[in-house]
């Protein structure tokens, strides 16, 4: 187990109308204006928006709005937001939505106190942002686990390349399961998909043996699964609704990384796909895992026949044989839940930005197999039809 530092910055509001809750405590400290941001719209479809306006000027906010934040954000949209923020002197920014809104607005929050170009501090200089306005996060659709952490995945359209920058986590979190009901299940399913993808990222991290993080980190994977199965059978069981709202803050609010250098390596290649073809997160991991696994498992066999033997329950003795297994299980429940096996699914059609993706890939320190630019774009190549999970 590694050196670590844990702490715990957000407050979370978890259950049926715990907004009004969250809001009524959280924002009666904040100043008077509030920037309230959201995406390209479903909130205000599914009325989300009007409860949220309503608590806000109850409780006497000056309300400014940031709008049409996309999935995947860009840099650009940061910058908006940032300005929109300085030039309304907002006291505090309240995302409601998934992933996208609220990374974009954690960004926005820190370079709207700084006259410093966010993207060359924390990019080129690798220095972080020293204050942020403070941010509160409603989650609309679950799956990043951004809700109860500081990192943030922009898209630089300009420089092509989609990463993770790092602001202050959000001070408060509301997870009511029942806003998760509009989403479109397509998008359920994807961002389940993507809490499972955390977990392994961790899983399969540094140091290899199995310790307690990776016990409860089980425990995580089996839950999601179990409960993406109970979703599929019926759409509004709003258990595997709560779990899967749950476990999808878990995977990322640290508490499975405690004592790990994480994987991230499917993340990476993902993320500059993404960047190049603004894929959906989850839908892109679904198709890189399995290929992506079978290229390095040889070089972590015991952890991944663990990984087949307690998450998909697998009963084989030989190591290779049940790593190989495991991998096998993993891809045949991504064809199970509908999610793609290749990239043609995902409508990318042609290779012709494989070969960037690759060189501006970032290559992680803990995955089990340092991979080279070369294999990532062998990687891709192998996604692109996948002819192993057909
Ligand atoms: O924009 P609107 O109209 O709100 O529509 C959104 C969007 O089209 C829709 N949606 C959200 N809540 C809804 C709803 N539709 C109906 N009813 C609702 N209640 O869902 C679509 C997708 O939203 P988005 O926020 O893009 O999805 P997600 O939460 O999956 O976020 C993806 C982004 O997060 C990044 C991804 O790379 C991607 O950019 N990630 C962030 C992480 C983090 N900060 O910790 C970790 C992740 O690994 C991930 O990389
Ligand atoms: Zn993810």
């Amino acid at each position: 187990m590694n050196k670590f530092v844990f702490s715990y910055p957000t407050k979370v509001y978890f259950g049926n109308e715990s907004v009004a809750q969250a809001l009524n405590i959280a924002l009666a400290d904040v100043g008077k204006t509030v920037m309230l941001a959201y995406g390209g719209g479903s909130i205000k479809k599914n009325g989300i928006y009007d409860i949220i306006k309503e608590l806000l000027l109850n409780a006497g906010k000056n309300i400014v709005e940031f709008s049409g934040i996309m999935p995947n954000p860009t840099y650009a949209k940061v910058q908006e937001g940032a300005e929109i923020a300085k030039s309304n002197n907002v006291d505090f920014i309240l995302a409601v939505g998934g992933g996208s809104v609220i990374d974009c607005c954690k960004i926005a929050a820190a370079q709207a106190k700084t006259d410093e170009d966010i993207w060359e501090m924390e990019f080129v200089k690798r220095q972080l942002p020293k204050s942020a306005i403070p941010i509160g996060a409603v989650v609309t659709v679950s799956g990043t686990g951004s809700e109860m952490n500081g990192g943030a995945v922009i898209t630089n359209e300009k420089l092509n390349i989609k990463t993770g920058l790092f602001a202050g986590a959000p001070k408060f979190a509301v997870l009511d399961p029942a806003y998760t009901l509009s989403v479109p299940f397509k998008q359920v399913i994807s961002g389940a998909f993507d809490t499972l993808s955390h977990c392994m990222e961790t899983y399969f991290g540094k140091p290899q043996e199995c310790f307690i993080s990776d016990e409860i980190n089980e425990s995580v994977m089996r839950n999601t699964i179990r409960n993406i199965r109970v979703l599929l059978k019926n759409h509004e069981d709003m258990d595997a609704r709560s779990e899967l709202m749950w476990t999808s803050a878990m995977a990322e609010n640290g508490i499975l990384k405690i004592g790990k250098v994480t994987d991230f390596q499917a993340h990476q290649i993902e993320h500059q796909l993404g960047a190049y073809t603004n894929c959906n997160h989850g839908q892109g991991l679904a198709v890189i895992h399995p290929v992506l696994y079978r290229h390095i498992y040889s070089e972590s066999i015991s952890k991944f026949a663990r990984f087949a033997k307690e998450v998909w329950k697998i009963k084989e003795e030989n190591e290779k044989s049940a790593a190989e297994k495991g991998i096998n299980a993993l891809a045949d429940f991504i064809k199970e839940i509908g999610l793609p096996t290749t990239l043609r699914e995902m409508g990318i059609t042609n290779k012709s930005c494989f070969e960037s993706v690759a060189k501006s890939c970032n290559i992680t320190a803990g995955c089990c197999k340092k991979l080279s630019s070369k294999e990532i774009l062998q990687i891709l190549e192998e996604c692109f039809d996948n002819l192993a999970a057909a």
